[in-house]
């Protein structure tokens, strides 16, 4: 893998005035059991994210992307979707979603919303009607054909696939006399049965419901588990776990094609693997799906966006998805499992410049989401570059002050690269893991399918700090009576039990508690502090704007030494034209900004012909030289 000097040229096309707006949005992810609850039950909920869309607007983001809030019963946070086109009670009712959506539009944020097509709910109406019909008759069969039902050898299930969160990826059936019936396909929880996309009852159904949210005036989807849909014919056995979040092995070198391992450490083969294909992920047939919704996408004007939730390496593979007439953006994982290190950096940086251009998709850049242990606390792992399904009181803690450095040097990184950037919440205000939540209160199926050998995803889905003095952090953001109003959202709107003459109502606990530290990384300790981790994202964001990073042109500079762990690359806009290099200095574009990152052992020199710069944190530049642990963006105007 060569890591020397890199240039591409900006695109013509994506610096015109024409552009989508999801070429270079930040967007920011919002889970929205932990964002903000406002009718203080302990819960987040989406009056709860309206409340706090002042917040987004300060940070200045462009999108915010929702994780499911649909009617389920929640036994994977909601990623098991019983009614694809209402609001669970838990997070309001379907108009709170329009309200969401009318007061995000007004402040200027686009909507993304999750799409969960590879399994329902096992509490879907579909599901509840395949178990209660007579697979002998051909109505019975008509309603479980949308299903992966299979009769098994004897007490054998079909074939050994496993489900991601561990083990075994089918449930038999008890027919209605009582009998042993079919087996099921899940690839994930027991309550998440598998559709089967052959069947085009299925297909219509997605289109449907890409329908319903978008004359609702959604801006897009995330695809959940997008190179999922479509299963290799037959369902042949497979050798491994199709693990989501295990701990990587040490990452192939990214671009591979031979590479033994698939891009989340998976422990499989990949499918690049002719021996070992996997049969459930990656398959040829899901591309004419995401054809057909980016018609269905089409037929709007306000370039709507899909974007793949695909785990497939290598980069090659992933850039399938978003070849002209597919899928938008899909997030790049390889990026993300990089970690803290700047060789793996620099080749995922590489490969995905080379491979975007090739189909002519925007990047995306994502460091963490509501399925990895928070970046913050990978980075101040012994080695940064570890990806575990969790971290519990027993584990190695990570050392925080030191993950927060790296946190805030990595979003350097993250949001000074071109194309679109994934926040997750609580990034921005540099938020670790809950690294000691209590084992009785883990929600995360994988936790308990794993028999507890995986901690899983809980700790990064622990509910927001808002207020450092408040009950919960001020997780229910309309309870403010107490404590004064909030400097983040002066104008909350009073909850029902503080109306006027109302007694306060004190809200429940969050449904998660927060570990004690979470005050310190309050909102109201960030919000107009300067030299806070949010300030930091919000001055970053404004250059970014500024200076069209998003839409730049991507060069390695003559700084870049990523075997020395010094990551550097140069963004030009604004009227650049070819690769610009350091070194050469044929074309000055009318904007740059150098990316420096050091991720090594000692102090860096750095340039001197920039005139502004931003540090990661105060102490980042000493006596003229760029420290460890720390990153700097160097501007020329
Ligand atoms: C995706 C989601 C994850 C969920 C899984 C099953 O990977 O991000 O949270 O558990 O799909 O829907």
């Amino acid at each position: 893998m060569t890591t020397g000097p890199l240039s591409t040229p900006p695109s013509e096309a994506r610096n015109h005035p024409i552009n989508p707006w999801w070429v270079d949005a930040v967007i920011y992810q919002v889970y929205p059991r932990s964002f903000a609850d406002a009718d203080g039950d302990g819960m987040g909920d989406l009056a709860g994210v309206t409340a706090q869309l002042p917040y987004l607007e300060e940070l200045g983001v462009d999108a915010i992307w929702l994780s499911p809030f649909y009617v389920s019963p929640q036994r994977d946070g909601g990623y098991d979707v019983a009614d694809y086109r209402d609001v669970d009670p838990l997070f309001g009712r379907l108009e709170d979603a329009e309200r969401l959506l009318d007061a995000a539009h007004a402040a200027g944020l686009r909507v993304i919303v999750d799409l969960v097509p590879n399994h329902t709910s096992s509490a879907h109406p579909w599901f509840v009607e395949a178990l209660s019909a007579d697979p002998n008759t051909e109505a019975g069969r008509a309603v479980r054909d949308r299903y992966m039902f299979r009769p098994g050898t004897g007490a054998e299930a079909p074939n050994n696939w496993q489900s991601t969160f561990g083990g075994p990826a089918w449930t038999r059936t008890t027919n209605p006399d009582g009998t042993p019936g079919d087996w099921y396909l899940h690839l994930f929880d027991s309550s998440q049965p598998d559709l089967n996309w052959d069947n085009a009852e299925v297909r219509g159904e997605f289109e449907d419901i890409l329908r319903f949210w978008l004359d609702r005036g959604v801006d897009g989807f995330r695809v959940d588990v997008a190179h999922g849909l479509v299963k290799a014919e037959g369902l042949p056995d497979h050798h491994a776990r199709p693990g989501m979040v295990t701990d990587a092995e040490p990452l192939a070198a990214a671009g591979d094609a031979d590479a033994g391992e698939d891009v989340a450490g998976h422990r499989e083969a990949n499918p690049q693997d002719h021996a070992h294909p996997v049969p459930y992920h990656d398959q040829e047939g899901v591309h004419e799906i995401y054809r057909s919704w980016n018609a269905v996408l089409a037929e709007y004007d306000h370039d709507p966006v899909l974007v793949a939730e695909a785990w497939v390496s290598p980069l090659e593979r992933l850039f399938r998805y978003v070849r002209p007439g597919e899928m938008h953006q899909a997030f790049n994982f390889t990026f993300l499992l990089a970690g803290w290190d700047a060789v793996r950096m620099s080749d995922a940086i590489t490969v995905s410049v080379q491979e975007a251009e090739k189909v002519g998709a925007p990047n995306t850049w994502v460091l963490s989401n509501h399925d990895t242990v928070r970046h913050a606390s990978r980075f101040g792992l012994a080695d940064p570059t570890r990806y575990p399904n969790g971290l519990g009181a027993e584990d190695e803690q990570p050392d925080d002050a030191l993950g927060w450095k790296r946190g805030r040097a990595a979003a350097m990184i993250e949001l000074g690269l071109p194309g679109s950037a994934y926040i997750y919440q609580g990034d921005e205000l540099g938020l670790p893991e809950h690294t000691t939540l209590d084992d009785s209160l883990r929600q995360d199926p994988t936790f308990v399918r794993t028999e507890g050998a995986e901690k899983g995803r809980d700790g990064c889905r622990v509910p927001m700090p808002w207020r450092a003095d408040a009950p919960g952090f001020g997780f229910a953001v309309g309870h403010h009576v107490d404590t004064g109003p909030s400097p983040v959202n002066p104008n909350t709107p009073a909850t029902p039990g503080h109306d006027a003459g109302a007694a306060p109502v004190a809200p429940a606990a969050p449904w998660l508690p927060q570990p004690e530290s979470y005050g310190t990384y309050a909102a109201d300790r960030q919000v107009d502090v300067a030299g806070s981790t949010f300030e930091l994202y919000r001055q970053l964001l404004g250059v970014r704007g500024e200076l069209d990073l998003g839409t730049g042109a991507f060069a390695w500079s003559r700084f870049h030494s990523p075997e020395l762990g010094v990551l550097a690359f140069t963004v030009a806009t604004g009227g650049g034209q070819g690769g610009y290099d350091l070194d050469s200095g044929d074309h000055i574009p009318e904007k740059v900004a150098l990316v420096m990152a050091n991720m090594g052992q000692t102090a860096v020199e750095v340039p001197e012909e920039y005139a502004a710069a931003i540090f990661s944190h105060d102490e980042a530049m000493q006596d003229g030289q760029l420290m460890p642990d720390s990153a700097a963006w160097f501007l020329r105007r």
